[in-house]
């Protein structure tokens, strides 16, 4: 039996446990703000945090979860609000289809801890989430507006 904590929730899984976190997320836990893209750990649309880091759950097998504190993209808006984040994300109107934007989302979090002050190479280089609809020029300009709310002291 594996037992682990997700948004605050205590949950177990019984079952395969080759099974990836990605599966247990979006169906049974019925969290369907992750998202399954490529499966293979190339887009990112699956981008959960794992004891505070930013992981694609899509590769992590449920062997490896155990006792761990994971966050998805609905635990953002847990208290009723939108994080800063998800904020300037509207205000910036990145989304377009909207499909790889929850995992864009929880990895410019956890980018934003490392890179508190990016450069445009900073976020060529480490934020690497695919976006096939090409959001990458307002996905900056929203990373760069995140940054100043998170020196000016958002959390979230
Ligand atoms: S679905 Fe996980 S990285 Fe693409
Ligand atoms: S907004 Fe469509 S894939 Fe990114």
């Amino acid at each position: 039996m594996i037992t682990l904590n997700v948004n605050g929730k205590s949950l177990s899984y019984d079952g395969d446990e080759d099974m990836p976190l990605l599966w247990f997320l979006r169906e049974n836990a019925e969290l369907t703000g992750t998202k399954y893209g490529c499966g293979i750990g190339q887009c990112g649309a699956c981008t959960v945090h794992i004891d505070g880091e930013a992981e694609r759950s899509c590769t992590i097998p449920m062997a490896e979860v155990g006792g761990t504190n994971i966050s998805t993209i609905e635990n953002l808006s847990a208290n009723g609000g939108l994080h800063f984040v998800q904020r300037v994300w509207i205000e910036e109107d990145v989304p377009q289809c909207g499909y790889c934007q929850s995992g864009q989302i929880m990895a410019t979090i956890t980018f934003l801890e490392k890179f508190p002050n990016p450069t445009d190479e900073d976020i060529d280089k480490y934020h690497t989430n695919i976006c096939r609809c090409g959001s990458y020029d307002n996905m900056r300009k929203a990373i760069h507006k995140a940054a100043k709310l998170q020196a000016e002291g958002a959390t979230s």
